[in-house]
């Protein structure tokens, strides 16, 4: 950490003594303030709920600059690596910090693609779940029983033990959610084929049959390929924070992580793209664009609890870059398909454009977030509503083991351990039950 010649000065009405407090400066973004010691000084806490106002770690991975709607992996904009590099390489560049070169890409791919296959008695603990369970609680229960089949690899502390669960995580979530799909539908499970690209072997475990031979288009795989590089990091967001608070513990990689997946499920968070998809369903069944109107004075009372999911971000006050290139995504994908008058395309534009005028989002700073346009895409796949979550959840998985071992690795690495204002009751006596 680079100290600033600045330094902050904690004054107390009360004339109590002031604090100098160390500044630090980051490569980009806001300086942070050091209150680390500050108990110790004051034996006062800081207060800041949801983390408003808290760098909750130092990290050299993703930077997101929210008022400019930038989005930065180990440096590298967001639309460059979609466009210019596959999703394994991210994966390199976000593990290792660098992007791989012709031969370090090969032996990456290589590693991963040898790990694709899951131990054989993951389908007997698979069926263990209702044919009808969400996908993502069969996800929480599935990445977390890995550590139950991975026994060389699950300690945190070993460099080694946490590069091949790395690998492992990444290789097998694909395997893992084609299963929870393929067990979902009653269908054969389908091993992966590893002459496939990453994206092309899933579509391959989602859609063929043992029965026909099944083809991966070129366009789908690119647009899957695309979906999972703008998912694959976003800084300390809750499932992140989640992963690192969880292995902070010194617990298994595949248990962090499975944490980050149920953290993920939320419709605050991952669960918002199968949110903001059934939420254009509804629209439309209410009548379509005509509906619009009706619905966002819905999304504008405060006392309706309906929101414009899809809309909005902690971070970001401007456009989510990530939604450009999904919009971008979701038109190749559709004109692909013959669906370019996809009624849920053009609701979704149009629900857009009102809510980019309408005084309420701009003063608010809401606009479209990555969400608001993958369910769409996904949709047109054939990826099934309940499993998009999931889909997310494969492709942040790298980020999450990124973030877990740059923790981990650091020798200053503490347990997270977040205090307290408390308000309940003082301290009292327990009266015999007949007296309460
Ligand atoms: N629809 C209507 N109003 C909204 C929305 C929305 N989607 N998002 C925020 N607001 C309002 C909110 O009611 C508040 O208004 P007021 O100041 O009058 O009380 C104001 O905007 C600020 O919102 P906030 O809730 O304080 O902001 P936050 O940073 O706590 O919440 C959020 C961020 C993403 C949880 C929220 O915007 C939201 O619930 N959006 C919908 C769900 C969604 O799309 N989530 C996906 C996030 S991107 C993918 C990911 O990273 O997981």
């Amino acid at each position: 950490m680079k100290a600033s010649e600045n330094k902050a000065t904690l004054s107390f009405s009360n004339g109590g003594q002031n604090v100098e407090l160390p500044i630090y400066k980051g490569t980009l973004g806001p300086d942070v303030i050091d209150i680390r010691k500050l108990y110790a000084q004051t034996g006062m806490f800081t207060y800041d709920p949801g983390f408003m106002s808290t760098a909750s770690c130092e990290s050299a991975i993703t930077y997101i600059d929210g008022d400019k709607g930038e989005l930065l992996y180990r440096g590298y904009p967001i639309e460059q690596l979609a466009t210019n590099c596959d999703f394994l390489e991210t994966c390199h560049l976000l593990l290792y910090g660098e992007l791989p070169d012709e031969a370090k890409k090969t032996n990456f791919t290589k590693l991963v693609t040898n790990h694709t296959m899951v131990n054989e008695q993951m389908q007997f603990f698979l069926r263990g779940f209702r044919r009808d369970a969400h996908p993502m609680a069969i996800m929480t229960g599935l990445v977390g029983a890995l550590s139950a089949f991975y026994h060389d690899s699950t300690d945190i502390n070993n460099p080694k033990h946490r590069e091949i669960a790395a690998i492992r995580l990444i290789a097998k979530m694909p395997t893992l959610v084609a299963m929870a799909y393929k067990y979902t539908v009653g269908q054969p499970y389908m091993y992966p084929k590893n002459e496939l690209s990453y994206a092309g072997n899933f579509l391959h475990m989602m859609f063929a049959t043992p029965c026909e031979e099944y083809k991966v288009s070129p366009v789908l795989e690119r647009a899957l390929d695309r979906i999972f590089i703008l998912h694959a990091d976003h800084e300390q967001n809750a499932s992140t924070s989640t992963v690192r608070l969880c292995g902070s513990s010194g617990t298994n990689p595949f248990a962090a992580i499975a944490a980050g997946v149920a953290c993920l499920w939320g419709p605050a968070h991952g669960g918002a793209n199968e949110a903001a998809l059934n939420m254009l369903y509804d629209i439309q069944k209410a009548g379509g664009v005509e509906k619009i109107g009706e619905f966002i004075k819905q999304v504008k009372d405060k006392n309706s609890n309906v929101k414009l999911m899809g809309f909005g971000h902690r971070v970001y006050k401007n456009y989510d870059p990530r939604a450009k290139l999904m919009q971008e995504t979701c038109k190749e994908v559709l004109g692909e398909l013959g669906l370019e008058n996809d009624p849920l395309f053009k609701l979704a534009m149009a629900l857009e454009k009102i809510a980019l005028e309408d005084e309420y989002f701009v003063s608010r700073k809401l606009y479209p977030n990555v969400d608001f346009y993958s369910g769409i895409v996904q949709r047109a796949i054939g990826i099934p509503v309940p499993l998009f979550t999931a889909i997310f959840a494969l492709a942040r998985t790298v980020g999450w083991i990124a973030q877990l071992n740059e923790m981990i690795g650091d020798p200053d690495y503490k347990i997270g351990r977040p205090r307290q204002l408390f308000e309940g009751s003082a301290k009292r006596d327990v009266k015999p039950i007949a007296q309460r």
